[in-house]
């Protein structure tokens, strides 16, 4: 639906307005990386003027904090390079999300590395992926009562729910089940964050109403795009507010984010 360059879009705004800002990635292999021609890493790396991106995975993120605990990385390695402990890390049911949202909020947490960004960009799963990724730190903060652990999936948790810190973009097409998916998704997120996602329509044809004589070829096929889309857009608009984002006619990703740029600024 076009999450990574919607989101690129953003950060680039942000680090063209000045603001220090990270550009954060999950997984392997970076999309970015293969965009921006770059090797993309755990550790941060300057991509452009104050933008910085890192592609985070749950195990990085999980040996970053462990050895940051522990000081001395010898230590955090054994703990680690056993294959115990991997079965375990890779088994654990929402350790790895926990990391992950761990290191996000950590600046704001003063807990774990610094993080000295004003701002960070972190290019979520899609739906279903993205909420397991937020229900991680609600499970493990009611699981365990007491302790660190507990101590910290909720301070997480209620991190994330500040909408001074946390803000949502939920992008979605002109499409039937991406628009039922969106509403779907805005309600979850609402009821997990308190925070109210802001929709983005993405990819939307610039295409005035079809007249009489739109019946047959191409004019035909426009007409159909123009009924198919306007039907999914009423759909939406009565779930509520959302921002239409244009379809940019352009081949590279790298044009279609400077193309979302201006648009999404207006946001
Ligand atoms: N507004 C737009 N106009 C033209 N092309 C677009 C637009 N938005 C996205 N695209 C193109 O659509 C493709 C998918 O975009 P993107 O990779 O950002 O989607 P995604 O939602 O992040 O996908 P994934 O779920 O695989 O991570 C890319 O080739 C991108 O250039
Ligand atoms: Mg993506």
């Amino acid at each position: 639906v076009g999450k990574s360059v919607v989101a690129m879009a953003l950060a680039k705004n942000f680090a063209e307005q000045g603001r220090r800002t990270l550009f954060v990635e999950l997984g392997q292999p970076a999309y970015f990386g293969l965009v921006y021609g770059f090797r993309a890493r755990y550790q941060p790396q300057l991509i452009s003027s104050n933008l910085f991106h890192a592609v985070w995975t749950g195990e990085e993120c999980l040996r970053e904090y462990v050895q940051h605990l522990v000081k001395i990385p010898k230590i955090a390695d054994l703990f680690f390079d056993n294959r115990v402990m991997r079965a375990f890390v890779r088994a654990a049911p929402g350790l790895k999300e926990l990391a992950i949202l761990g290191k996000l909020t950590s600046g704001i947490r003063e807990s774990g590395p610094s993080l000295p960004y004003d701002d960070i960009v972190f290019d979520a799963y899609a739906t279903g992926h993205f909420l397991a990724l937020l229900r991680a730190p609600l499970g493990m903060g009611s699981i365990i009562s007491k302790g660190p652990m507990g101590t910290e999936s909720r301070r997480i948790i209620e991190t994330l729910q500040d909408s001074q810190y946390t803000k949502v973009y939920a992008v979605t097409l002109p499409e039937d089940l991406p628009v039922v998916e969106v509403v779907e998704l805005k309600s979850e997120i609402e009821k997990i964050l308190n925070v109210v996602p802001k929709v983005l329509c993405n990819r939307v044809y610039g295409l005035s109403k079809p007249g009489p004589e739109s019946d047959s070829g191409f004019a035909k096929f426009l007409s159909d795009v123009w009924y198919r889309q306007s039907a999914s857009l009423e759909k939406l608009a009565a779930a509520g507010p959302f921002v239409q984002l244009p379809m940019i006619m352009k081949a590279s990703a790298r044009d279609v984010i400077q193309g979302l740029q201006a648009e999404v600024s207006k946001t």
